[in-house]
């Protein structure tokens, strides 16, 4: 079990990885084009590199295999060890996959809705193979049987693939995705931090120290 923070933002990586729950971080085009819309994505991404441990994902953002093969290499030149190439799931991502695979070089497809997807990626070499939550719910399906099944299927055939599961929008996503299965959430920070935040909590530690400050008084 690990969990990965879904973030390109720096400050906020360093942060959160003091906590030291996380073990990795994935980005994507749409998060990095959000929080940093000027930045020159390797300087962005060694940033991110400097401040976390684990593997880091970096998405493709071109579309033919040639220009794909291209921008993997470029990607993985900047830290072979920890860079994980994200994938977007195609037929172009599948023979992209596979020879990255081949090479020994750490893959995450993304964008996964369905088992079927899951699977074919798994066979073809994934590192980890990442289902999105949030989006299949906008779709009106509840994700928590396709994480279990994925897992089932992977465990019973041997497939080392990794589950992630991103596109989390809410707390309960997070459970849902561990209990059904996942080795891998990955969690934007504001809901990591809200993973923290209980009032019980809060007013059982306030209930306490008073107690304490109370006693010191007296003394
Ligand atoms: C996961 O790796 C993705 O970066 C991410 O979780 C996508 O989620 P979204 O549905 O919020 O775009």
């Amino acid at each position: 079990m690990a969990l990965f923070v879904d973030s390109s933002d720096p400050k906020e990586i360093k942060d959160l990885f003091a906590w030291g729950v996380l073990s990795g971080v994935t980005t994507n085009p749409l998060i990095i084009a959000k929080e940093a819309p000027d930045a020159d994505l390797g300087e962005r991404i060694r940033e991110v590199l400097a401040v976390s441990t684990g593997d880091v994902s970096v998405e493709l953002t071109t579309e033919t295999e040639a220009e794909m093969w291209d921008e993997s290499q470029i990607y993985h030149a900047w830290d072979p060890q920890r860079i994980t190439i994200k994938v977007p799931f195609s037929e172009m991502g599948l023979r992209v996959l596979n020879r990255l695979a081949k090479r020994g070089i750490k893959t995450n497809v993304t964008c996964l809705m369905a088992l079927n997807q899951a699977y074919l990626a798994a066979l073809a070499g994934a590192t980890y193979v990442s289902l999105f939550s949030g989006r299949v719910r906008d779709l009106g399906y509840d994700p928590k049987p396709i994480i279990a099944a994925t897992r089932g299927v992977l465990d019973r055939e041997g497939l080392k693939s990794k589950i992630i599961v991103g596109s989390i929008r809410h707390m309960n996503d997070v459970n849902e995705a561990i209990e059904a299965g996942a080795h891998v959430p990955t969690v934007t920070p504001p809901i990591l931090r809200k993973m923290i935040w209980h009032p019980r909590t809060i007013e059982t530690i306030a209930e306490f120290n008073n107690a304490w400050r109370a006693r010191s008084k007296k003394k």
